[in-house]
């Protein structure tokens, strides 16, 4: 199975990602994840992505295509996670698929409205080890500064500063919620109010999934 979560940032891709992949078993893929290795473990690649990280600006689409490419055809079923981000990534992931004869089986859009996106995100911090989001004022790790899940570093991420973040918001504007509509033109996107608790986002998304139409093949 192939399934793309598509959302604005903050909208909680990466926290029902994580729940997703635990209850399937799928491979939880996330770019953002990926980039921020690259970035922690000092490689060319991150040395590039920090930059425009920081900023809260895309990682070029060559790096970002060659850095998950290999990843997308995981016989263990993938969930995608902050890629495709852009119009030139949605089709690059429509050659890669077409390819191995895969389909997507379901868009997800998981749409939060902005003030709350802004408060998410204010209060979020991230473990530098295996990724686990928080929230300091709604939901901190047991003990201050370590990850309940591994206990590696939990810390405050560069692009979740104000300014990087109103950046961040710009750039879906921009060049995400384009891809959205590519999907929709499709005609295979599940559309998720993803507000409440996340157990109860989860639900919504479990059922979004035993709900889906059968895949839609890349043109
Ligand atoms: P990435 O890491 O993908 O960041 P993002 O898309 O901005 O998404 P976030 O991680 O901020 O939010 P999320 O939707 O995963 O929400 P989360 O679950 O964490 O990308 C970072 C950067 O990498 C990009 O800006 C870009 O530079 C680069 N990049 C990545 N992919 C790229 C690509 N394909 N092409 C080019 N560049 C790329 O939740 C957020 C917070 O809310 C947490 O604190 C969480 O605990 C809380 N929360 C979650 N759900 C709920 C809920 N239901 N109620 C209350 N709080 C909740």
């Amino acid at each position: 199975m192939r399934i793309v979560l598509l959302g604005p940032p903050g909208a909680g891709k990466g926290t029902q990602a994580r729940r997703l992949s635990e209850s399937t078993g799928m491979k939880h893929l996330s770019t953002g994840d990926m980039l921020r290795g690259e970035v922690a473990s000092g490689s060319e690649l991150g040395l590039l992505a920090k930059e425009f990280m920081d900023r809260g600006d895309l990682v070029p689409d060559p790096n970002v295509i060659s850095m998950i490419r290999n990843h997308i055809g995981d016989p263990s079923g993938v969930l995608l996670d902050g890629f495709p981000r852009t119009l030139i990534q949605a089709m690059a992931l429509d050659t890669e698929l077409k390819f191995a004869n895969v389909p997507i089986d379901r868009v997800i859009h998981l749409s939060v409205d902005i003030d709350e996106l802004v408060k998410r995100l204010s209060g979020r911090a991230l473990c530098g080890d295996c990724q686990t989001p928080y929230n300091l004022e709604s939901d901190p790790p047991s003990k201050t500064g370590i990850c309940d899940r591994c206990g590696g570093p939990v810390a405050v991420r560069n692009d979740d500063k104000p300014e990087a973040v109103a950046n961040r918001m710009k750039v879906y504007q921009e060049l995400t919620a384009p891809v959205l509509d590519y999907y929709r033109s499709h005609g295979n996107v599940a559309e998720i109010v993803a507000t409440g608790s996340p157990d109860e986002v989860f639900e919504k998304l479990s059922q979004a999934i035993r709900s889906g139409k059968s895949g839609v093949m890349a043109n």
